[in-house]
């Protein structure tokens, strides 16, 4: 092997090969291969990543792994002995678009979208602000340790163009696409014409997906601003390409009064979900953001499509939508895929390690306790899973690509000192998603390179 190609990250590692809290039922259920609690994770403590270009070659104990590569150069190695090194974290809801105007008074969400939303999605009717919008919005989910996410751009092609652009030249995993909407919403960001917004989508499409790391998402915005002509030829479009692997990404029960308007406009669906399964969008590419308000037969609907629901729970507190029922979605009789997403800018934190202490407190509101391994896991190889990513990402092994963040477990006085008192790794996670800073992520790497570095 060429030592000139390898590189390496020392470090403790944790990554995670199944679900820690899934019962063995629930493996079977959900097709994976079944193993023990034990082998849900691994944890490395003074390990070693080696990467060849984009892939993750080699990893193990260091001094086990520096014996396999002795031609790898102390030089190329970066070291973080008190960091966690553990597979980027995967959002799987955002709206890039949305920088903007994280932390705009919320009210309610129709109303939030209608004052504030939809005037700042107007504005990418411009390349150039949907430009700086991706750059910005790359820097700050590069220092939060997410190295791919499933965004919402909006109605214009160019504020597809510049999130891809900007996702391409990081080298990075993304999925995006056109945002469809061609009814109630204002003239300057409505799509006038249905057949013409989905040729679009096609277009950009085409052109992006399967392009280097890129992958494309059919986007009808949520079945209240798209015609029900735009969801037919939405929901044929998607078919047409799925098997290539593009996605159907929308939202789904967030708020009751979302619902309502939902089901006014669709007389003739049984439930919401029904309202996309009308126009065959609910499959197993297809991606829900929110499922706050399930009834248990949407439950049923998505584990039998295989549709993945995503829980963004700084968003529904922000907002005062309905509250995911993690325990509902992951119950092993029927389960669903299910991943986390920031909703930015619902959302009010580009940060998973925050949004995971926000989704605990979430579940403690209905009585459903979930520990921190199960937490990190979904954060990491569940989102992978989510998305249909995890021979890829979402893991730190051989082959996968070399996509990693590092958590500084001394980033601040605090932290460190407050993590000297956990016994367990469990303990020690906890802590961190509930009181860890931003400032916990020392190093973001998307394909082997070294995108983030903390200063300071
Ligand atoms: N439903 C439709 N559009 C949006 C959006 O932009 N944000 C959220 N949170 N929900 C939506
Ligand atoms: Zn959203």
């Amino acid at each position: 092997m060429d030592s000139k190609k390898l590189k390496a990250i020392a470090g403790n590692i944790l990554s995670f090969n199944n679900d820690p809290a899934a019962s063995k039922a629930e493996k079977i259920a959900l097709g994976k291969q079944a193993a023990s609690k034990d082998s849900a994770y691994c944890y490395i403590p003074e390990g070693l990543v080696v990467m060849e270009q984009e892939r993750i070659v080699d990893m193990g104990p260091e001094k086990e792994v520096r014996e396999r590569y002795p031609e790898l150069d102390a030089g190329c190695i970066d070291r973080y002995p008190q960091g966690i090194i553990m597979p980027g974290f995967i959002d799987c809801h955002c709206h890039y678009v949305q920088t903007p105007m994280v932390g705009s008074f919320g009210d309610t969400l129709l109303n939030w979208l209608n004052t504030y939303t939809f005037p700042t999605e107007a504005r990418f009717a411009s390349e150039d602000f949907s430009r700086e919008v991706a750059r910005m919005f790359f820097r700050q989910t590069l220092a939060a340790g997410t190295t791919t996410s499933n965004i919402f751009s909006t109605t214009f092609p160019c504020s597809v163009e510049a999130l891809f652009e900007e996702s391409e030249r990081l080298g990075a995993r993304n999925i995006t696409g056109k945002v469809l909407q061609d009814r109630n919403l204002p003239d300057n960001l409505r799509d006038s014409d249905a057949e013409e917004s989905v040729s679009q989508s096609e277009d950009l499409l085409r052109k992006w997906h399967g392009r280097g790391r890129q992958l494309y998402a059919v986007i009808p915005r949520f079945a209240p601003t798209s015609t029900p002509e735009q969801m037919r030829l939405a929901g044929q479009l998607y078919q047409q390409h799925r098997r290539e692997g593009v996605y159907l990404h929308t939202h789904l029960n967030e708020a009751e009064n979302e619902i309502q308007w939902a089901m006014s406009l669709y007389p003739e669906a049984r439930d919401y979900i029904d309202i996309y399964d009308r126009y065959a969008m609910v499959d197993d590419r297809s991606v829900f953001a929110h499922c706050c308000i399930m009834q248990p037969q949407e439950w049923e609907r998505m584990h039998l499509a295989g549709s993945a629901a995503v829980h963004c729970p700084t968003s529904n507190l922000f907002l005062g939508d309905g509250q995911f029922r993690i325990l509902q979605a992951l119950d092993p009789a029927r389960p669903c895929l299910v991943g986390m997403g920031t909703d930015i800018g619902g959302g009010t934190s580009f940060s998973i390690v925050r949004t995971l202490g926000e989704a605990y407190k979430v579940g403690m509101l209905h009585e459903a306790p979930v520990n921190a391994l199960r937490y990190f896991y979904l954060a990491t190889l569940g989102g992978a899973r989510a998305l249909h990513l995890d021979h890829l990402i979402g893991r730190i092994a051989p082959g996968y690509e070399a996509d990693m963040v590092v958590l500084d477990t001394a980033a601040t006085e605090y932290l460190q000192w407050r993590l000297d008192f956990c016994n367990t790794l469990e303990e020690k996670l906890f802590a961190i998603l509930t009181v860890a800073p931003d400032r916990i992520v020392a190093a973001t790497y998307i394909a082997g390179e070294c995108r983030y570095t903390r200063q300071g």
